[in-house]
């Protein structure tokens, strides 16, 4: 199922001009989470698929709206809102794929019951939709903010970003699972390889690398 999901990624990311912009934070977060995964022990397809999948509702909304640099307005937030809702429905029905849909749904949920899409807290929200969202802001913070033209955190104010939403927006005890996996990495420059896919693999899945 992962190479169907991989293919349809490709396919839309090659003609889909949102998604482009988004293709390598996808391939990012999907080798984030699949490490935290790992350490956590729920690595699986379904996790995989999830993550790399995450955004994948973004497709059809206005490109204005999603790269907007400055704060979106109450409706524009409404709107890109809708991407949980609209990657859960294609997970469901395209690829067949119920329990990732779920992941996917709920990558933007929060540990206090302040996200969306259903306000779900704590272990109402799927262990996999919570590390979804913890690799999700890390990569925001830490490198996708260029498509933002924002100023982006070194990797150690990230993680200290991420402590101070511990037990907030995310689960505290995944943040320090996801530190200490991650600090172990020891990240270089991420000018180096965050938009070349053999870098990121090369980068943040070392052990597929050797092995
Ligand atoms: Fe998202
Ligand atoms: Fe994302």
């Amino acid at each position: 199922m992962f190479s169907q999901a991989e293919e349809l990624f490709e396919r839309i990311s090659q003609d889909n001009e949102v998604l482009r912009v988004f293709k390598f934070h996808s391939y990012r977060v999907m080798h984030f989470a699949s490490l935290l995964a790992e350490e956590v022990q729920c690595l699986d397809e379904d996790m995989r698929v999830a993550s790399l999948l995450h955004d994948i509702g973004k497709m059809g909304l206005s490109k204005d709206i999603l790269l907007k640099p400055a704060k979106l307005d109450p409706l524009e937030f409404e709107i890109i809102k809708a991407h949980s809702h609209i990657g859960n429905n294609i997970l469901r029905k395209t690829l067949n794929a119920p329990r990732a849909a779920l992941f996917v749904r709920d990558h933007h949920e929060r540990w206090d019951g302040k996200g969306y899409p259903r306000g779900l807290s704590g272990e109402q929200i799927s262990l996999q939709g919570r590390i979804i969202s913890i690799c999700d802001a890390f990569d925001t913070m830490t490198i996708d903010r260029r498509n933002y033209d924002k100023q982006t955190l070194t990797f150690e104010k990230a993680f200290e970003e991420l402590r101070n939403c511990s037990w907030g927006q995310f689960d505290g005890d995944l943040v320090e699972a996801f530190i200490t996996v991650i600090g172990k990495l020891q990240l270089s420059d991420p000018s180096l390889w965050f938009d070349k896919l053999d870098k990121i693999e090369e980068v943040l899945s070392p052990q597929a690398k050797k092995s």
